[in-house]
C-alpha cells in the first residue's frame, strides 16, 4: 500500500522516519519528483533499482540539505566545484564529484564518482534534515518512462512499490536538475536541464557539451544514463523540427493524413501553435509560449503524460528553441522520439 501525504510537519517527520527504517519515500524537488532512499544504506539503494525496474548500471544523485553533509558524500571539492555551490546551490544543479568512502558502490554504479546536488525545494531540504542524512534519489518514475511532475504520477507509476509519497503540488521547473561533471581535467555537460548552460557559463565558460544520443546497444557511451530511450510516453513520438511557421503546416498535415486513416493523434506544441491546428481532430497540449520557456518546461512531462492519458497512439511534437529551458526541453523530446525526427525545410 501506498499512502500519499501532504507535507505537513508530521508527514515529514512520519517520512524521515521510513527513510532511516531502509524504505523508499517519493518527495517533490524544484525540478521533479524523487524517490529516496538513505543514500548510506546499501539495501535501501538496491530497493530503489527494484522499484523502478532501473538497470543497477544507471547511478543515482545523491541530495544534501547542506555544505557538512555534502562533504559526508564527496571524497573531495575542487575550488571550482565550491565556486559553483556558492553560486547555484540550492537548486537545478547536480555535480559530478569524487565518491566518498561512506557512499555504498551501488548509488554510482561502480564508479568512483557521485552525483550530488542541494534541492531548493522546502519539502525536500526538510525531509533531508529530519532524516540528518543524504538521500539517493533518481526520478520517483518507472524506468525510461516520462519523469513525474506531480505526486499522481508517481502514484500512477509506483503505487503499491513504495511506502509514501509525499505530495509538494506540481514541481515549480518541471525537467530534472542539469548534471556537470567536474571529475575530468575539463567540465562536461552531461545532462541539460533546470539550470541554464548561459548561467553556469557565465563561472565556467569552458564546458565540454558531449552528445546525449547513444542507441542502446552502443558500445561507446561516454557517460552513463545516456540510453536514447528515455523520458518515453507509451504512444510513438514524431519531433518536427525546423522552421515555426513549416513546422506548423508539417504536423497539421501529418496530423490530418494519420487521422484520415483512423488514428488516434496527439499534439504537443506551443500555444502560437493552436490556431493553426484548431479543427484538426487532434488532442492538442499546447505547452506554453515560444517566448515562455519556463512554462513549457513545467508542462513538458505532464503534457506528455495527457496525450498517453487520452489514448492516442501517435504523438507529434515541435522542437523548441535552443536557449535556456529550450536546451532541456530539446533534449527530452529527442530521446523521447528516439530518432523519429524530421527535418522540414521549404
Ligand atoms: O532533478 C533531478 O536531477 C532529479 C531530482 C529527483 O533530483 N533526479 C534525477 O535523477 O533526474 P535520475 O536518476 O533520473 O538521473 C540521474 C542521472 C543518471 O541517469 C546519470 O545519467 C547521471 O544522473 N549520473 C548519476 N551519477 C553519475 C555519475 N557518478 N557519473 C555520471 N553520471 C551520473
Ligand atoms: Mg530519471
Amino acid at each position: 500500500m501506498t499512502r500519499v501525504l501532504p507535507p505537513t510537519e508530521a508527514a515529514i517527520t512520519e517520512a524521515a522516519t521510513l527513510i532511516r527504517a531502509g524504505e523508499l519515500v517519493a518527495f517533490p524537488t524544484e525540478t521533479v519528483y524523487g524517490l529516496g532512499a538513505n543514500a548510506f544504506d546499501r539495501a535501501a539503494v538496491d530497493r530503489i533499482f527494484v522499484a523502478k525496474g532501473r538497470p543497477t548500471t544507471d547511478p543515482l544523485i545523491v541530495h544534501v540539505s547542506d555544505r557538512a553533509m555534502l562533504h559526508r558524500v564527496a571524497a573531495t571539492v575542487s575550488p571550482l566545484a565550491e565556486k559553483l555551490i556558492t553560486a547555484f546551490w540550492p537548486g537545478a544543479l547536480t555535480l559530478i564529484l569524487p565518491r566518498a568512502e561512506a557512499i555504498p558502490a551501488n548509488v554510482s554504479a561502480g564508479l568512483p564518482t557521485v552525483a550530488v546536488r542541494m534541492p531548493a525545494h522546502p519539502v525536500a531540504s526538510a525531509l533531508i534534515i529530519a532524516a540528518g542524512m543524504p538521500i539517493a534519489a533518481p526520478s520517483a518514475n518507472r524506468f525510461a518512462h516520462t519523469s513525474p511532475t506531480t505526486a499522481a504520477h508517481v502514484y500512477d507509476d509506483l503505487s503499491g512499490r513504495i511506502a509514501l509519497i509525499l505530495d509538494g503540488g506540481a514541481t515549480p521547473i518541471g525537467v530534472e536538475s542539469t548534471i556537470l561533471d567536474l571529475s575530468g581535467d575539463r567540465p562536461r555537460l552531461l545532462r541539460p536541464g533546470g539550470m541554464s548552460l548561459e548561467a553556469l557559463c557565465q563561472i565556467v565558460p569552458d564546458i565540454e557539451i558531449i552528445s546525449r544520443f547513444v542507441a542502446p546497444g552502443s558500445e561507446s557511451m561516454p557517460a552513463p544514463g545516456m540510453l536514447l530511450r528515455h523520458y518515453a510516453p507509451r504512444a510513438a513520438l514524431y519531433l518536427f523540427e525546423g522552421e515555426d511557421k513549416l513546422v506548423r503546416t508539417a504536423i497539421k498535415s501529418e496530423s490530418s493524413r494519420r487521422i484520415s486513416t483512423g488514428e488516434q493523434v496527439g499534439l504537443l506544441i506551443a500555444d502560437e501553435d493552436r490556431a493553426a491546428v484548431a479543427d484538426s481532430g487532434a488532442m492538442i497540449q499546447a505547452i506554453g509560449s515560444l517566448t515562455d520557456l519556463e512554462s513549457a518546461a513545467r508542462n513538458l512531462f505532464a503534457g506528455l503524460r495527457a496525450l498517453d492519458e487520452s489514448g492516442v497512439s501517435v504523438i507529434l511534437a515541435r522542437n523548441w528553441p535552443p536557449a535556456g529551458l529550450g536546451l532541456a526541453i530539446r533534449d527530452r523530446l529527442l530521446r523521447a522520439a528516439e530518432g523519429k525526427i524530421t527535418h522540414v525545410a521549404d
